[in-house]
């Protein structure tokens, strides 16, 4: 699968170790930052691996900031684009099984690397459901933009 992956300074590391694992397991991976631990501004790299996703570059993106938090509230805000922040597994597979979720944020501050390495592995294998939720999802992106 073609997965954009990005992290601030805070997911650097986790960041770095996921890349490995994900190209590894034979993902076509984009990595587009951060490079270094040096601290920078997450909405930069959330809007970089949303604006991949949202022209189809990728089919999925990962995000890692301390909370996955800002990074989850950023790409949320580019259309086309459903970011899940998540924690543990059951939300990681719900986001894909319900909410057709293309964008998976986590923090690196929040779980460790053995969680993150399974939400990651439940995002990009569960399929959605679609049926009743079809509708549901379509309304976020018509809804949103009549609120614009
Ligand atoms: C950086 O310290 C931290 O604020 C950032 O990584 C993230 O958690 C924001 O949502």
């Amino acid at each position: 699968m073609k997965v954009a992956i990005g992290a601030d300074h805070a997911g650097f590391a986790l960041k770095e170790e996921l890349r490995r694992d994900l190209t590894a397991a034979g993902h076509d991976v984009r990595d587009l930052g951060t490079d270094s631990p040096t601290s920078v501004d997450y909405p930069d790299f959330a809007l970089a691996v949303a604006r991949a996703v949202q022209s189809g570059e990728a089919e999925r993106g990962i995000l890692i900031c301390g909370t996955g938090i800002g990074m989850a509230m950023t790409a949320n805000r580019v259309p086309g684009v459903r970011a899940a922040s998540c924690s543990e597994c059951y939300s990681a597979r719900m986001a894909r099984a319900h909410n057709d979720a293309n964008v998976l944020a986590m923090g690196s501050r929040v779980v460790g690397s053995g969680v993150a390495a399974d939400l990651v592995r439940l995002f990009l294998e569960t399929p959605f459901e679609g049926g009743r939720h079809e509708e549901r999802v379509r309304k976020i992106e018509s809804e949103s933009s009549r609120a614009r």
